[in-house]
């Protein structure tokens, strides 16, 4: 994927972190509602450019991190207050808790049920008794459905658009495709590029099963955010550790 390669620095320009204040709000308060107990430091995992920690990072402690070196330094230049560092998510161990561990879209980069249970398993050794791992997935096999969108940002030197096309090649795997054309723009040339994203899909009772499974007592509620329709069906998942 060379979005989160080569074209890491143009992440701002697809996805601009002012658009994260409704959700990185939501997540707080869903955490802030699930936690026992005070929550100061919160982990990340997959925090891509650091959107949400953008505006998390107000109420919180963010240490961020992400399996690109390329999105962790559009974060860093970002957020240069918070604690960066390289690590997968299905493996990542930093042998210390935090109070809440969010794992926002980057999750759907996990296409095997394995590699979902790794990364809830990471989430589980992070926190200390009582506090909240808050899983948010853009969706599960009951909400999915083909889109085509488009989008893009401008810079004072540059420039990027971009239409996305999600489908499903095969409705009996795990995985959905995203395709997108970029059209970078540097001063007054152009250059396309096309970039093709494999993500995980998963029925919504395998995602509970793998909670459970982890030692979560798990809680799901409707994400209400302004920008879905109010029939999406996509939820948030919260896990509390016991
Ligand atoms: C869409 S971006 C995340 C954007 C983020 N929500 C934000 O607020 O800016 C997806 C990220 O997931 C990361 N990612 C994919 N698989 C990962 C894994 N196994 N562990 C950690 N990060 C991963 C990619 O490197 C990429 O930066």
């Amino acid at each position: 994927m060379r979005l989160y390669k080569d074209l890491a620095a143009w992440w701002p320009l697809l996805s601009a972190p002012k658009g994260y204040a409704e959700e990185a709000a939501i997540a707080a308060e869903t955490i802030l509602g699930g936690a026992r107990g005070p929550v100061r430091r919160v982990l990340e995992l997959g925090c891509g450019g650091g959107n949400n920690a953008s505006h998390l990072k107000a109420r919180f402690a963010m240490t961020l991190t992400d399996l690109s070196p390329g999105m962790l330094g559009v974060s860093r230049a970002l957020n240069p207050e918070c604690e960066h560092e390289i690590g997968d998510m299905r493996t990542l161990r930093f042998g210390r808790t935090f109070d809440a561990v969010f794992v926002h879209d980057a999750v759907m980069y996990l296409t095997r049920e394995k590699d979902l249970r790794a990364a809830i398993a990471t989430a589980f050794a992070h926190l200390r008794p009582g506090g909240v791992a808050l899983f948010v997935p853009d969706d599960t096999k009951e909400t999915w459905r083909a889109t085509t969108s488009n989008g893009g940002h401008d810079a004072p030197d540059r420039a990027l658009r971009y239409l996305a096309w999600s489908y499903d090649p095969d409705p009996a795997d795990t995985t959905t495709v995203v395709a997108y054309a970029f059209l970078l723009r540097e001063g007054a040339r152009t250059r396309a590029v096309h970039d093709r994203h494999v993500l995980g899909l998963f029925p919504r009772a395998t995602w509970v099963r793998a909670f459970e499974d982890a030692g979560f007592s798990l809680t799901t509620s409707p994400y209400l955010h302004s920008s879905f329709p109010p029939d999406a069906g996509r939820e948030l998942y919260l896990g509390l550790k016991p």
